[in-house]
């Protein structure tokens, strides 16, 4: 990447990771992080108001680091990208305020960015520039879609998407159903390496045929949630042990199968050969191998960012935010609102 690809800050706080990151193009310069997961352990989930002010303590701290490990100062930068939705109202907010202060004192443009269209962008910093079109499968622990991206920087469409909880959630519920700690995700992954993944046959939301019909892109993981909980209640209720790793492997497997087998689907029926994966639960092994294994038969070319870009972090949203300037996008107003429903289509505000 060239001197002059643009050099852009980007900060995340739609949910509970306090994310600055830099980069230059498609080169990463720093990407720091502080996480309030800690604090909603014992809630089970994330709590908006919490979150809120853990990102207000750790903003001017977290922004510090990334400037000190990038080695610049903020007037080095051409552009502050920021996180305007979706996510929680009021963790968004905090992110936006302060973009807004940074870029007002240091007379930079803003760009206002769309969280999900920056979980895509992110693996341009670990795989170069994405060739368009392609199919973004995005999973994380609010939301699961599948996306056409004909043009990162203004022309995504979504091709379908959750009809109930988003497959993050789905392992967050299923964690706390087996006794694991929150976030559910990377514990299951690991009680799964231990099991067998055919053990116990769960169902395979949304893939009979009549579903498919109306919802052939479309995701459901609440009736694998319930049939979990049942399986579960069911062994309690006998008094027998519960075999963790078993249920474990085999939930995996169920989300695994459905998010690959519609994702290629979506490749092949559009005629497009690259397929990104991104959101937390692309850090899944499981999802990652049976994703190899399927563009492999299929010949699309499969790119998965590390695990540690899959999760939410500033890095995604600087990585978009170059491309929107290399791009010539105008940047936002002054006045741009977070928006915690926005949609898909509106890749920057
Ligand atoms: O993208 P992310 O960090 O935040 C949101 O935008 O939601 O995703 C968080 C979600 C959580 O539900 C977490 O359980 C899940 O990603 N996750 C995983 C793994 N690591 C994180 N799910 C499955 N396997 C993992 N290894
Ligand atoms: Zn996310």
């Amino acid at each position: 990447m060239s001197r002059d690809a643009p050099l852009v800050l980007g900060i995340e706080t739609s949910c509970d990771e306090t994310g600055v990151g830099v980069v230059r193009g498609e080169e990463l310069l720093a990407d720091a992080l502080a996480s309030s997961v800690d604090e909603h352990a014992r809630f089970g989930g994330v709590v908006p108001e919490v979150a809120s002010r853990a990102h207000l303590e750790a903003m001017v701290p977290t922004m510090d680091r990334a400037l000190a490990r990038a080695g610049i100062a903020l007037k080095d930068v051409d552009a502050i990208a920021v996180t305007a939705g979706p996510g929680l109202a009021g963790a968004l907010l905090v992110g936006l305020a302060a973009a807004k202060g940074y870029a007002v004192a240091a007379e930079k443009p803003l760009y206002g960015v769309n969280h999900l269209a920056a979980h895509v962008a992110v693996d341009t910093l670990e795989h170069g520039p994405l060739p368009e079109p392609a199919i973004g499968l995005l999973v994380s622990g609010g939301h699961s879609s599948l996306l056409l991206v004909d043009d990162l920087t203004g022309r995504v469409r979504p091709l379908g998407a959750t009809i109930d909880d988003a497959a993050g959630e789905a392992f967050d519920k299923v964690a706390r159903l087996l006794g694991l700690p929150f976030p559910g995700g990377p514990p299951i992954d690991r009680a799964a390496k231990e099991g067998d993944p055919a053990a116990i046959a769960f169902p395979r939301g949304l893939t009979a045929p009549k579903d498919l019909a109306a919802h052939r892109y479309d995701f459901s993981f609440s009736g694998l949630k319930t049939a979990v909980a049942r399986w579960v209640e069911a062994r309690q209720r006998a008094g027998e042990p519960v075999p963790v790793a078993d249920v474990a492997a085999s939930f995996q497997e169920a989300v695994a199968d459905v998010l690959t087998a519609k994702a290629v689907a979506a490749c092949r029926e559009h005629g497009v050969s690259t397929l990104v994966i991104g959101g937390g639960v692309a850090a899944n092994s499981r999802l990652r191998a049976m994703a190899e294994r399927r563009c492999g038969a299929a010949g699309v070319a499969l790119r998965v960012p590390r695990p540690a870009l899959c999760t939410d972090n500033g890095a995604m949203v600087a990585a978009l935010g170059a491309k929107l300037v290399a791009a010539g996008v105008p940047p936002s107003p002054w006045d741009l609102p977070a928006d915690s429903a926005l949609p898909v289509t509106t890749v920057s505000v």
